[in-house]
């Protein structure tokens, strides 16, 4: 297949920055196509470990990496993250889209005003993508220009007539928030000069060759702002389709699309989450997970593998096949179940609730799942290039039974962190 696509097919965490990272080593171009510094992956490779909010996992293959126009960006922390990638010694072949939008320190502000019932991670996301949709944010392109300081500082009065920033700065603290932000962004644009290109034309230019393009969603699925569970949703499509939007994928170049899923579910923030667990059996999982967020250090809420909502986000996402995570993690714990349906009132429904609130009251039709068998680390390596049938009977039969209720093969299984704690079948 020419092109990928992978996404996430919970509610984010799924471990796409591992599986990127594997796919990325035959890839020609990685892209990123949604989300901002929200996002966290965690890649580790030859005992050291890696952590990015920004960059593209395929950074670590030294491939083209690109940070699309769907993409928000935080200058000060994606130079931090550049700094730290260079001064570990590796090189980073960086492009950023002149249209990916900018977040400036006001967003965060918002952010933390507002964000508090959404659980957001405070990275000024959601109100960039408004300000955005409101068409007075600025983009990297502005960040570039000769006029910077002038762009920035008419752009920032431009938010303080629109919106409620006078909840957040006086006159007199604007005046000099204005002057400071127009000068350190405009600084922020020249060391930006090397990246910041035309990026769809590189993703055209590619998909036209025989060069392989893999797009790296961020967050998950049931995130999504137009499909999740709203409002508790990031502010970006998640969904596969927004590499066509945010990457510059294009319609009719032969392209497969990769749902990550954890053998369990997790979810950070606020919002419905029907098969979530409480007491110790939550302390358990979450600590054999070691399941804290990325970005927030949040701990994480863990539960059964829901493949109810798994079943809608791969339907709504086009996933055609499932990279499973955490089967290690799962074999440590008891007492595995998987949801198989949602009862509202003592009756089965057959959708997936659009309504937040009805979503909270869904009574889970959980299956028992006979105990995962733990393998020690040696015992898993052995199984690399082995097929489906060679793994031992409780996980063969977990994947089988997971493959017949979401209609979509499980073609990759991870049991760990390193890249090579990987199984493709
Ligand atoms: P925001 O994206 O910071 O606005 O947060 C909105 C919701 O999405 C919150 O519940 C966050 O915890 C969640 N979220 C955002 N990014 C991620 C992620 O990368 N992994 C998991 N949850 C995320």
């Amino acid at each position: 297949m020419k092109n990928t696509i992978v996404v996430g097919a919970q509610w984010g965490d799924e471990g796409k920055g591992k599986l990127v990272d594997v796919l990325a080593e035959q890839s020609d171009l990685v892209v990123r196509f949604n989300g901002g510094g929200n996002a966290g992956h965690t890649v580790m490779h030859a005992g050291e470990t890696y952590k990015f909010h920004y960059m593209p996992s395929g950074m670590l293959h030294n491939k083209v990496c690109i940070l699309g126009t769907g993409v928000v960006i935080n200058p000060k922390d994606l130079l931090e993250e550049i700094d730290s990638f260079t001064s570990s010694g590796h090189k980073p072949q960086l492009k950023i889209s002149a249209r990916a939008h900018v977040i400036f320190p006001h967003h965060q502000l918002i952010d933390a005003k507002g964000g508090g019932k959404i659980g957001t991670t405070g990275r000024g996301i959601g109100p960039t993508y408004s300000q955005k949709a409101s068409r007075i944010n600025l983009r990297m392109l502005d960040l570039i220009a000769d006029d910077a300081v002038d762009r920035i500082k008419t752009a920032l009065k431009d938010v303080r007539d629109m919106l409620i920033m006078d909840e957040i700065f006086n006159e007199e603290e604007f005046a000099s928030y204005c002057e400071a932000v127009s000068t350190e962004y405009a600084g922020f644009g020249d060391q930006f000069k090397p990246f910041i290109t035309d990026t769809e034309d590189l993703v055209r230019i590619a998909s036209k060759s025989e060069e392989q393009v893999l797009f790296e969603g961020a967050q998950g699925t049931l995130l999504d702002l137009n499909y999740g569970t709203y409002p508790f949703v990031t502010s970006s499509s998640t969904l596969a389709a927004a590499a066509f939007v945010g990457g510059g994928a294009i319609p009719g170049v032969p392209i497969r699309i990769l749902g990550i899923t954890k053998a369990y579910t997790t979810r950070v923030g606020e919002g419905p989450f029907p098969t979530e667990l409480e007491g110790d059996a939550a302390v358990n999982l979450r600590e054999a997970g070691h399941e804290y967020g990325a970005t927030t250090g949040r701990p994480r809420r863990v539960g059964h593998l829901d493949l109810y909502a798994l079943r809608y986000a791969i339907r709504i996402s086009g996933i055609q096949e499932l990279a499973m995570t955490k089967i290690d993690t799962l074999a440590l714990v008891d007492g595995v179940k998987a949801c198989i349906g949602y009862k509202i009132d003592g009756n089965e429904i057959d959708y997936f609730p659009a309504d937040a609130p009805t979503l909270e009251l869904v009574e889970p039709i959980y299956k028992d799942i006979p105990n995962i068998t733990s393998l020690s680390k040696e015992e898993w390596l052995t199984l690399q290039g082995k097929a489906k049938t060679d793994l031992p009977d409780s996980i063969q039969s977990y994947i089988k039974f997971i493959e017949d209720f979401v209609e979509i093969p499980i073609t990759i299984l991870s049991h760990g962190p390193e890249r090579n704690e990987t199984i493709v079948f």
